[in-house]
């Protein structure tokens, strides 16, 4: 029986236009070029144009190019699957805002909620989907706009320095051509880190896990109150993402090669076999430490974190399709997508292009 196999037909990627360099931040924080160049590889990112650009729209933006490459129209979408961890409203999801703004029909939107490596799960739920024959075109977005919810004081530098904006997007479909597409992938979850790297409020958890209380009204001062967010949170600027940057950089160069080993073994490959791997645009010292463990060249690693910082859930779908218009990935090279992040959760995808 011929097997069915998940290709990726149509990339593209959309990047707002304003450019923040180190020196802009170091203005407005206790920051320097110099450090976060050394720390994180990062000279620039770009933020998002206020009042026009927004995770929904740029992932709608970067869905345009990636059906058009993938010869195909809107109309023929069967699915939306969209990945962001910093969503246009807490609920509706971005999904249905992505469905709206390119005016497609009734079809099914979803949101996947796995930080850095949401495309990867993205990849991995459309994988399901089309080996199975339920859908012909899945339409796949990571899309994200940090510089929406970041603390631009001195006391949120580890994080904002780190983190840009801008979506990407890729058109999968199945293939029935010989040894081609999506030869194997695996996703990982670990919550005993979920408070390592994460933004919690507003939020629902009311301090329960970590057994802080002090943001809240006790039902004796105020029987039914909003425990989302309270005057204490805004008064405290307790409303931001926090990261024990250290401790996720100890984790990150642990999960990376496991996750990728994986996929290579599940496929019959070795490390000497990959022409290509991109990895989420975490860090560049976490990239470089990878590439070295894995003893893979400068030719085999795609980083583009210098230009646009760490952009999340889009880092992968941008660093693909850019390297892919470079020519750095060709028809029938062995492709590994990679990621790890907050959750913590980690996954990657191997693709024979
Ligand atoms: N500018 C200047 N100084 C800074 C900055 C900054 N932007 N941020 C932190 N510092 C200071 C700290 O205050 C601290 O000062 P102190 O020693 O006086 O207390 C000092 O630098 C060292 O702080 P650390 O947090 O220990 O810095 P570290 O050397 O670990 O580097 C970094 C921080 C770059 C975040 C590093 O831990 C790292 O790369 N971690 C991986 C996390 C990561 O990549 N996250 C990306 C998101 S997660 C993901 O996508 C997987």
């Amino acid at each position: 029986m011929t097997q069915i196999r998940t290709k990726i037909a149509g990339m593209g990627y959309y990047l707002p236009k304003n450019v923040v360099t180190n020196d802009d931040l170091a203005k407005v924080m206790e920051t320097s070029d110099e450090w976060i160049k050394e720390r994180t590889g990062i000279e620039e990112r770009r933020y998002v144009t206020r009042f026009k650009d927004t995770p929904a729209t740029m992932g709608a933006e970067a869905a345009k190019i990636a059906i058009e490459r993938a010869g195909i129209t809107k109309d023929d979408v069967d699915l939306i699957i969209f990945a962001t961890l910093s969503a246009d409203y807490f609920f509706p999801g971005g999904g249905v805002l992505v469905q709206r703004e390119l005016g497609m029909g009734t079809i099914p939107a979803l949101d996947v909620r796995n930080q850095c490596s949401g495309f990867i799960y993205s990849m991995t739920i459309a994988d399901q989907f089309i080996r199975t024959g339920t859908y012909k075109n899945i339409l796949v977005i990571g899309s994200e706009s940090h510089s929406a919810g970041l603390d631009f004081s001195t006391r949120g530098r580890n994080v904002t320095v780190i983190f840009g904006d801008g979506a990407g997007a890729a058109i999968v479909q199945p293939t029935t051509e010989e040894g081609k597409g999506l030869l194997a992938s695996n996703i990982h979850s670990d919550g005993r880190y979920a408070e390592k790297l994460a933004f919690m409020n507003p939020g629902s958890h009311s301090g329960v896990f970590t057994k802080d209380f002090s943001m809240y009204p006790t039902e004796e001062e105020e029987p039914y109150a909003s425990l989302m967010i309270t005057p204490k949170m805004m008064e405290t600027g307790n409303y931001y993402p926090n990261m024990d940057g250290p401790f996720v950089f100890k984790n990150a160069v642990r999960r990376f090669p496991e996750t990728i080993m994986e996929s290579l073994t599940t496929a019959g490959y070795t490390i000497k076999d990959l022409d290509m791997l991109i990895p989420h645009q975490a860090n560049l010292r976490i990239a470089q430490f990878v590439q070295k463990t894995l003893q893979l060249t400068d030719d085999q690693v795609y980083n583009n974190i210098q230009k646009y910082g760490n952009t999340t859930a889009a880092s992968i779908p941008i660093a693909l399709c850019e390297a892919w218009e470079q020519g750095k990935i060709k028809d029938g090279d062995l492709v590994c997508l990679a990621a790890f992040g907050s959750g913590f959760t980690w996954g990657s995808a191997l693709f024979r292009w």
